[in-house]
């Protein structure tokens, strides 16, 4: 990637001399996920990570949300987002007072928020889950019923494999939701050996289609043990090239969406943050200390 060079030189030599740390998502590019990156993971890993972090400013190579539960499990520390409008669909689909209305409404009822959340939200939460630990977050609670947000389909996945009653709301991944069970049938059609490997934002019909489901270090870690001769990876299309430099056998079948948030963070923008010390991300002090709570309960539950 010669045209990439300048920027991973410039900018590595910026982060070390600013001792900062880049936490990247799985669905970053391959340039920055495989030459900028310090720590690479799904939701869940960035999350332990950042609680680890010992330098004193982090760069989040993902969207707004990613960089807030850093922050909150860091408050002393500088963390910096390189396009502050990378939002997210998920996270977009609800507010803080939506969730005290739910409450009000189903008074009791534990709440399950999705890290795919902002502050505002995770403050009115119970427990924070990921795409990794969601049964188990579910499963850890005493009542027969749990308030599954925002993510619809998310929730209805989770609803298949428990006994509790899970209690949805209507929010959508905005690249998930855009796969049909009959386009993945259409590949199996045309060669019956594939693996189809989807992520649980994914609506049930298409679930039921796949050969696994998991969160997306999940399906990394699917196709780097079964390495399968030819794969498709039901998710975020940045994902594929960041594994296919790793297995080299494995052909990857490309039916992809890009997340327009995630494609927000650049190289060029990674070098003005460093260069610039901004956008920094804040989080209201008494709202972090409430969201902060559900997220460090999701930790200690699965560490
Ligand atoms: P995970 O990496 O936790 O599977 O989440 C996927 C996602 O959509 C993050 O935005
Ligand atoms: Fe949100 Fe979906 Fe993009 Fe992830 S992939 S950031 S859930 S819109």
């Amino acid at each position: 990637w010669p045209i990439h060079a300048p920027y991973v030189y410039a900018i590595n030599r910026l982060k070390a001399e600013r001792g900062a740390v880049i936490l990247a998502h799985n669905y970053q590019t391959p340039e920055i996920f495989h030459c900028v990156a310090d720590i690479v993971g799904d939701s869940l890993q960035l999350a332990r990570e950042a609680a680890k972090v010992d330098a004193e400013i982090i760069v989040q190579c993902g969207v707004h949300f990613m960089a807030e539960t850093s922050k909150l499990l860091n408050p002393e520390k500088t963390v910096l987002i390189p396009d502050m409008r990378a939002g997210c669909s998920l996270s977009e689909s609800i507010t803080g007072a939506d969730v005290r209305l739910l409450k009000e409404r189903y008074p009791g009822v534990p709440v399950v928020t999705y890290v795919n959340t902002s502050a505002d939200v995770k403050a009115e939460t119970d427990i924070c889950c990921t795409s990794s630990n969601v049964l188990a977050v579910v499963e850890s609670l005493e009542s027969d019923t749990v308030l599954c947000i925002p993510d619809e389909y998310l929730a209805m996945n989770v609803a298949k494999q428990t006994k509790k009653k899970i209690i949805t709301w209507k929010g959508r991944c905005e690249v998930h939701e855009r796969f049909s069970a009959e386009e993945l049938i259409a590949y199996r059609e045309a060669d019956p050996s594939i693996q189809i490997i989807a992520h649980p934002e994914c609506h049930p019909d298409v679930i039921a289609v796949a050969d696994f489901a998991g969160s997306t270090s999940g399906m990394i870690d699917y196709v780097k043990t079964n390495l399968p001769g030819r794969v498709l990876l039901v998710t975020e299309c940045s994902m594929a090239s960041n594994v296919e430099a790793e297995v080299p056998g494995v052909e990857f079948v490309k039916p992809c969406n890009l997340c327009p948030h995630m494609k927000r963070i650049t190289l060029p923008k990674i070098l003005d943050c460093l260069v610039d010390m901004r956008e920094e991300v804040t989080v209201d002090p008494v709202i972090a200390a409430r969201a902060r709570l559900a997220v460090e309960r999701m930790i200690d539950l699965v560490s």
